[in-house]
């Protein structure tokens, strides 16, 4: 039998076909299972099912005042929105303690905030430190935007398609590295893998690491996905500290100078002087804070204004109106009201997650109605508010006007502040109890300025220099697993080039 017939011929060919198909079956099978695992380690609920304000938005209120005011989620009690007031700024019930229990950050590798060190403070200061230099961040994000579509979605005017979850995620990390890290890094493949895995491997460490409860410290060292995030952190550290290495040598020759310099990672060394702290684990921690959050909020909106087609020229128009009269300025940024309530909108209807405030009580609590929080117990707070249609009229409803119209009543009836600054939480970086996508009280993200100037400036781009369209409409809807609320991660979009009434 000639070579040929033995490599192509009937039998062999048959033997290649089922060896693959049984190795497809295997895959099938095993990813079943794991997918299985996960779930249940998060929620008791059914695993995954469409994320549905309008069934929370309830005639009546699933907490009646006849019986306890609780539900419980694992080991945590649930209160109901209207006690926000009182838990947000309550100083017996800790912050830092739910942050270490969510995040279980004593374990080895997860330890990116100690609680109570420089490490811990400096990511929350770094973070609203950002938030109130917004207009020296303007022109970096914008430049990296530019640079990031023109690489990643291209000047090609016919239609062609890019996933959704991916290039968000890809997007957002880029200009977050940009700010935080420096130019050299943003652009680097590697780091942003290593940004990204790291998301990845402290998530799913902290998903599976519960349940070996008193355990957990000796697991923690053989469990693969904690394994995995350690090697991360390790493959992380030649990057930073040859970065940083420059930076300092920099500075020495620049004096004073460095000091203007924007980037976190020189910020935060001058802010450090002679204390020691790690710089990796630093880096690391603000972008788990920063990446992820934001480009699921950019995924949201990206698909919501996808699905409301309508408001897309008028948001053209805004932007264009905006930026002739301002240039690219703060000022710009606050005057897209219509962009600003479109991502509003969109975190009311799809919030990170359905659940906010988590805290650890240090001493037992008593509310003012007399409900007792036992000492030790892990307190989370329902964000129902913001479907319920008492508060939001047609609260199901997308609504890319509502929060416009919101701020011009809210103007009209003089319950503005003098500034001119909306009193009622009603632009997309103020808290209310009534919407507490970024939380609420002292504790809110401080990160949320940045995350607002971030998400408009890429929005301005992708709107101006591209015609957008989901590709499956079905894919895109909300979904919800246990607390978290997101879009289908396979969920595509066409894009196609257009020319821009202003360059950008
Ligand atoms: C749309 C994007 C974002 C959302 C939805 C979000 C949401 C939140 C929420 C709900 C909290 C908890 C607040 C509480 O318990 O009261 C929080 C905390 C925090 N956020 Fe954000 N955030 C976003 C972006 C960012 C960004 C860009 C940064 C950094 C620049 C950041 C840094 C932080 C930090 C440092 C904390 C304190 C807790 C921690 O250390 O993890 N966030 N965020
Ligand atoms: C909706 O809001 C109204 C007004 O604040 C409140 O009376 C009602 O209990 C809320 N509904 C639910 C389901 O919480
Ligand atoms: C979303 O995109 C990021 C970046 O490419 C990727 O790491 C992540 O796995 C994606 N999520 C899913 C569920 O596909």
């Amino acid at each position: 039998m000639a070579l040929h017939d033995i490599l192509f011929g009937p039998f062999p060919l048959t033997l290649g076909i089922l060896s693959i198909s049984l190795y497809w079956v295997l895959w099938y099978l095993r990813r079943g299972k794991q997918a299985q695992a996960q779930t249940q380690t998060v929620t008791d609920g059914p695993p995954f099912y469409p994320f549905d304000p309008a069934a929370l938005d309830r005639k009546e209120p699933y907490f009646t005042q006849s019986e306890t005011p609780i539900l419980t989620f694992g080991n945590s009690m649930i209160l109901p929105n209207r006690y926000a007031h009182e838990i947000r700024n309550n100083d017996h019930l800790s912050f830092r303690d739910g942050l270490e229990k969510d995040f279980l950050t004593t374990v080895p590798g997860l330890e990116a905030l100690f609680t109570g060190t420089f490490h811990n403070d400096i990511v929350w200061d770094t973070a609203s430190a950002f938030s109130r230099q917004i207009s020296a961040l303007i022109e970096p994000l914008s430049t990296e935007t530019g640079i990031f579509l023109q690489e990643n979605w291209g000047d090609d005017a016919e239609w062609h398609s890019i996933p959704l979850n991916d290039s968000m995620h890809l997007l957002i990390a880029q200009l977050t590295a940009r700010i935080f890290i420096g130019e050299e890094l943003c652009r680097d493949r590697a780091w942003i893998q290593l940004d990204i895995s790291y998301t990845a491997h402290r998530t799913a460490a902290i998903k599976e690491l519960p349940q070996y409860g008193r355990l957990i410290p000796i697991v923690h060292w053989f469990l693969p996905s904690c394994r995995a995030l350690r090697a991360c952190v390790r493959a992380a550290r030649p990057f930073v500290e040859r970065v940083l290495e420059a930076r300092r040598e920099q500075a020495q020759g620049q004096g004073k100078k460095q000091r203007e310099s924007i980037d976190a990672l020189s910020w935060i060394d001058g802010v450090a002087g002679r204390t020691k702290y790690d710089p990796t684990l630093t880096q690391l921690r603000l972008a788990y804070a920063a990446v992820h959050t934001t480009s699921d909020m950019m995924a949201k909106v990206v698909a919501a204004i996808c699905e409301h087609d309508e408001l897309i020229q008028p948001l053209r128009e805004e932007i264009v109106a905006v930026v002739k009269e301002h240039g690219w300025s703060e000022a710009a940024l606050a005057k897209m009201v219509l962009l600003d309530s479109v991502l509003k909108e969109t975190q009311r209807l799809e919030p990170l997650a359905s659940f906010t405030l988590s805290r650890i009580a240090r001493e037992a609590v008593v509310l003012s109605d007399g409900t007792r929080i036992p000492k030790g117990t892990q307190v989370r707070l329902t964000t129902d508010n913001m479907w319920n249609s008492s508060v939001y009229p047609d609260a199901a409803k997308f609504d890319g006007y509502r929060f416009v119209r919101l701020r011009d009543q809210d103007t009209a009836t003089g319950t503005a502040t003098a500034t001119g600054t909306p009193s009622g939480g009603l632009s997309f970086v103020s808290v209310s109890a009534n919407h507490m996508g970024f939380g609420y009280g002292k504790h809110a993200c401080p990160g949320r300025f940045f995350a607002g100037a971030e998400t408009k400036i890429a929005l301005c781009h992708v709107l101006l220099k591209y015609d957008v369209e989901l590709v499956d409409g079905g894919l895109a809807g909300a979904q919800t697993d246990g607390m978290m609320i997101w879009r289908d991660k396979r969920a595509m979009l066409r894009v196609r080039r257009r020319s821009g009434e202003i360059e950008v």
